[in-house]
């Protein structure tokens, strides 16, 4: 098999699932009683008890479908090295052919080796996991399953591509639905036979339906295509709590959340760490505590300098003073009106909910139509900028 390092392999970003991942790796947590539920936003355990997913990826989706390592090592040790590296869940893919034809889910891993020539697997299997080599492919997926499972490490199973190999590349005819490889029907039989097969199983708390779907039919729908590739790219600022996006209807009215498909276009100077709207000298600002964050035209304050911070990247903050306290971009949850306050749970209290203050700012190359707007208030700012403003700084 040769190809151990898959096994810590990243979890693609574009899963069809969400997989919510703690950002750091802390020491082993207690075991979740299963089975998890959700509490409003958060999943809990049988208990009630806030539970965090930290999975780590285990490849058995490749040539010989069996979970890689397995020469190398016995089951229970990598459950065990998972647990000691402070994970709780595994991330274990399959190949939708093994749900779906027989004769391969009959296959056993030795036969599978033998297969694909690969000998000195089958020694080094011998030796690490005797009693499973002569199990159907099937049977020894259970298998890990089941290790993991006397280990309290949870399982997502993750449909990773159809016909059993490396994923992904552009001709792997697995990338999207009617591909050569990916028949939608033929998908939902499998994710149907997984879900029957595993329905007992309480540490089984998750699939994911579904990898990183891929070129070339999903690029001319989601229109990153080759027709889109002139169109400029901008940023959008993304509030995944409500998942719409900060909007501006007039100059008149406050920023507030909005559709993102009518969001302006905004910039990110990561340097100077201002965020203006593309072709403007709009830029946003904070104004006071628990005021709307309005747009400004003299940008080098600190009330105009927006940083990442926090853990998770996803607080927006600002100064009121150069060298005060942070403030936050928020939402007003009644108005919808965009905010600035004090940051919140930025310690690690586990039942903090920072939802409101979750922003990201995200790449996008939709044609903004608002964008449009701004231009000719732009001229009347050019001539503001130009004839007046300047004077007014000079003069102080
Ligand atoms: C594979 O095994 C299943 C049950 O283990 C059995 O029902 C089926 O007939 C077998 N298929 C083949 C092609 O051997
Ligand atoms: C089913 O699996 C067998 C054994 O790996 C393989 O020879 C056959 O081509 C597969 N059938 C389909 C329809 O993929
Ligand atoms: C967003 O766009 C920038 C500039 O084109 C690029 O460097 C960056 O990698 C993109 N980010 C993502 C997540 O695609």
């Amino acid at each position: 098999m040769g190809r151990f390092p898959h096994f810590f392999s990243l979890l693609p970003i574009f899963s069809l699932t969400v997989i919510f991942l703690s950002t750091t790796i802390a020491l082993p947590q207690p075991a979740a009683a299963l089975p998890l539920s959700t509490d409003s936003r958060w999943i809990v355990d049988e208990t009630g008890r806030r539970v965090k997913l930290s999975c780590v990826n285990w490849a058995s989706h490749l040539d010989a479908v069996v979970a890689e390592g397995l020469s190398k090592q016995p089951i229970d040790s990598i459950s065990k090295k998972i647990v000691s590296m402070g994970f709780n869940c595994v991330r274990l893919t399959w190949p939708l052919f093994l749900a779906t034809n027989d004769s391969l889910a009959n296959t056993t891993v030795r036969q599978s080796f033998r297969n694909l020539g690969l000998i000195e697997s089958i020694a080094g299997f011998q030796v690490n996991n005797p009693s499973i080599i002569d199990h159907s492919l099937i049977s020894a997926f259970q298998a890990v399953v089941s290790s993991l499972g006397d280990n309290n490490v949870m399982v997502i199973l993750d449909n990773h591509i159809s016909k059993p190999g490396w994923c992904c590349s552009k001709f792997d005819g697995s990338g999207f639905f009617g591909d050569q490889y990916f028949n939608p029907d033929l998908w939902i039989k499998g994710l149907t036979m997984m879900a029957s097969l595993f329905k007992g199983t309480p540490n089984v708390v998750g699939m994911s339906l579904r990898n990183e779907l891929h070129a070339p039919k999903k690029m001319s729908m989601i229109g990153t295509g080759p027709a889109q590739q002139g169109a400029k790219q901008h940023k959008v600022i993304f509030h995944p709590l409500t998942g719409q996006c900060i909007h501006r209807k007039s100059l008149l009215e406050p920023l507030k959340l909005g559709p993102c498909t009518d969001s302006e276009a905004w910039s990110y100077n990561t340097q100077q760490k201002t965020l203006t709207i593309k072709g403007t000298y709009f830029c946003l600002q904070a104004a006071g505590l628990n005021k709307p964050a309005k747009l400004g035209v003299i940008c080098s304050d600190s009330t105009s300098k927006w940083e990442l911070i926090s853990d998770s990247k996803m607080h927006l903050s600002s100064k009121l003073t150069t060298d005060g306290a942070a403030v936050c971009l928020d939402v007003d949850p009644s108005s919808n009106i965009i905010i600035t306050n004090n940051c919140k749970c930025l310690n690690r209290d586990n039942m903090c909910d920072p939802g409101s203050q979750w922003f990201k700012i995200v790449n996008s190359t939709r044609s903004s139509s608002v964008t449009t707007l701004f231009f000719g208030f732009n001229s009347v700012f050019d001539f503001l900028r130009n004839n007046m403003l300047g004077s007014l700084v000079d003069s102080a």
